[in-house]
This record gives C-alpha cells, structure tokens and sequence, in this order.
C-alpha cells in the first residue's frame, strides 16, 4: 500500500456511500415530495409510519420532528410533571435526561453497566430509593440502547412492574436491534427513536418517532404533534408543539428502510471484525445474552495508563477520526449537576468517560479499511 492510500481519510460514518448506493431513488421520492407538494403530513408520512410498524412490530408508529421530540411528547402525553421522578442512565446523550427536566419534572441518574453501557437494574433500584427519600414520585423509567445494543428489557420491565411505573424506551441509538427476538419498539409502554442523519438508519435532518401498542396514547402523540389540536381543528384541547416530520424526510426515510436490514448485517460484520482484531488489546464491546445491536457507534475502552488524547492524535496521523461519545456522563454536566442520583454515585459512568473512544463505523467500511483502522489501533498501543 502506498503512503498516500496509508494516510487516505477515512469517513468516522460514511453518509455519501449509502447515497451512492440509493442514487437515484433518493432523488425521484424526493421528486414526488416536489410534485404533490404535500409538505406537511403528506402521503409519504403515512407510508412511512406504516412500514415501521411492519418492520418493528409495534402496533402505532407516530412520526415526529425529532428523537428528542419523540422522547418529550410521550412524557407530556402522560403528564410527567413537577415532583415527578424520571429514572435514567447518566452515561447517555444528553437528551434523555432534558426531556425529563423540560416537563418540570426530576431525572434521577442511575449507574450502567460496565460491559454493555446500558443501565445497571441494581443502580436503578437504589436510585428509586433515592428519590423516594427526597419526596419525589417515581413515575417512570428510560432505558437507552445505547451504541445500538438493547437494554437489558426484562429486568427493567420487571422493576417498572414492581414499583408501577412506565417504561419510555430511548432506541434513539438502537432502532433495528432487538431482545431476546424481539424488535426494539415493542418495550415498555413507548419506544423513541431518531432519524438524525447520523444515526444508522437517519434522514436527511432531523427526524423521529414514537413506537407503541397503546391506541390512546398513540391518538393523544397525534393530537400533541399539532400543538395539541382536537377534533375541531381550532379548539387545541391539551398542549402541545410542532413535532411533525416533514414529508420530504418521510420520503428519504422509506427509500432508506428498504435497506436497512442489509445494512443492519453489513455494520455486525464490521463489529465482529474488529472484535477479533482488537479483542486482545482493548475492551471491545460485549453483547449480552439475548440482545443484538445496530451498532451506532463501536465504542472500545482503553486500557489503563493509556492517554486518550496521545492515542486519538496517534489515529488522526493515519486518517482515522475518532470520537468521545460521552467525555462527561450528564450529571457531570454544568446543566445537570443539581439533580439527584442513586445511592452509591455512579463510579461505572464517571469511569466510562475517563477511558471509552468510538471507532469509525458503518454499513459500507470495507475489509481493507477495516484492517487499517485495527492496525492503526494496534499500532498506537504499541501491540
Ligand atoms: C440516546 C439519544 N437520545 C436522544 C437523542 C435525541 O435525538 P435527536 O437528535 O433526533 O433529537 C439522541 C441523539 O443523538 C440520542 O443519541
């Protein structure tokens, strides 16, 4: 290999390769939007909303503006408030949390686990505790899936059960992947997810939606999703936002899930790749019994003693972008820092943000770029 294929940068995630392959079909769905001129809730919304409920199998799909959105109109919908507790994983985007503390409400952080990143049950009952020392009402859970593997769903759903609260599931990371069988979009009471370009199945903006079997609640995200309007269109019966997904997404969106699969298969070889070129060096992500993952990000821990700075500066040398997905977990964050925390603090997401570094990863890194990331990775820990 010549220097300059050596030094060649490599896409952190290669958006323009998916549109190479789409091509044209990108460009006619976007040609119908421009047509019909439907830009608002247009027939493509509809589509759209249908074929996730196929794919996922949950029962109503609501489109929405974004994963945060998707996140904040199902606590809305079910009136999470002030003295209200919302229990949810610190080592996050910070997303999950503001939604809570946007309703008025509190977001209780809990420790992840240390081998999946996803929330640990243990922290999660002692944050319960916690905040039913302070007074606050516990009302309801969030588990993320987060880097695209599912939660730990069960044990979640078990502890929500238990203590009567409903479980808001954040699959902004993990929409694709699946538990014990079973698509993401069908735990809990809801499932949020995002279309932000970035994620592995995102639009061309931003972009969102909510999963669920419950009519009612379904019917009220659609009332809530047009500043919460009624049956007479000019008589707004609950408050509510512009939470809708534009139809020129929608239609970006349809093209896109019909490879998703495919693409879904591409990113776990990749995974499975780097898992064996890198397993003996690094902590290399570890699915859990039952779960699968879509892989938003592939997310190694460095050992001990190793600087993360030295060693993103090693891979930039040669072409390869890294990134810190979460140098703070949230309630390290200035914003957040006030709000309570399970008992015992949460040493795993103070941890985690010391010592992870996300690779490149996507559906089209191929084998040769693949092997230079894990020799460059190698490379720089002196393996
Ligand atoms: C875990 C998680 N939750 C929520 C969101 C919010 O999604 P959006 O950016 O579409 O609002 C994101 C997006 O990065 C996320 O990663």
């Amino acid at each position: 290999m010549n220097q300059h294929l050596r030094t060649e940068p490599v896409p952190f995630i290669d958006i323009a390769a998916q549109r190479r392959r789409l091509g044209k079909s990108i460009d006619d769905a976007v040609a119908r939007v421009l047509t019909h001129c439907q830009f608002i809730n247009g027939p493509e919304v509809i589509q759209l909303e249908a074929e996730l409920a196929a794919f996922s199998g949950a029962r109503h799909v609501v489109a929405c503006g974004s994963g945060t959105d998707a996140l904040l109109m199902v606590l809305m919908a079910k009136g999470v408030g002030r003295g209200d507790a919302v229990f949810c994983p610190s080592f996050t985007f910070c997303a999950t949390g503001e939604v809570v503390a946007l309703t008025g409400a509190t977001p209780v952080f809990v420790d992840v686990d240390e081998a999946t990143f996803n929330i640990d049950v243990d922290s999660l009952k002692r944050g319960i505790a916690a905040a039913t020392k302070l007074g606050l009402k516990p009302k309801a859970i969030i588990p993320v899936d987060l880097f695209g593997q599912s939660a730990d769903h069960d044990a979640i759903g078990a502890i929500a059960e238990a203590e009567g609260l409903f479980v808001l599931d954040d699959a902004a990371q993990g929409f694709g992947a699946s538990y014990k069988g079973r698509r993401l979009g069908t735990f809990g009471l809801a499932t949020a997810t995002s279309f932000f370009p970035a994620k592995p199945l995102g639009c061309f903006g931003d972009g969102g939606a909510i999963f669920t079997d419950d009519a009612e609640l379904a019917a009220t995200l659609r009332s809530i999703r047009v500043h919460g309007q009624g049956s007479d269109k000019y008589d707004n019966v609950r408050l509510g936002l512009t939470g809708r997904l534009d139809t020129m997404q929608a239609a970006i969106l349809i093209q896109k899930l019909g490879i998703f699969e495919d693409e879904i298969a591409a990113r776990n070889k990749v995974a499975e790749r780097y898992a064996r070129g890198l397993g003996n060096v690094v902590t290399v992500p570890r699915l859990a019994s039952g779960c699968t993952s879509v892989w938003a990000q592939y997310t190694i821990r460095l050992p001990k003693g190793i600087s993360r700075d030295g060693f993103a500066a090693s891979l930039k040398a040669q072409g390869i972008p890294t990134a810190i997905y979460y140098p703070k977990s949230m309630h390290q964050q200035t914003a957040y820092r006030d709000f309570p925390v399970a008992d015992g603090g949460l040493p795993v997401s103070e941890a985690l943000s010391e010592d992870v570094i996300s690779l490149p990863m996507h559906a089209y890194l191929d084998e040769p770029t693949q092997d230079r990331v894990i020799a460059a990775v190698r490379g720089a820990l002196g393996a």
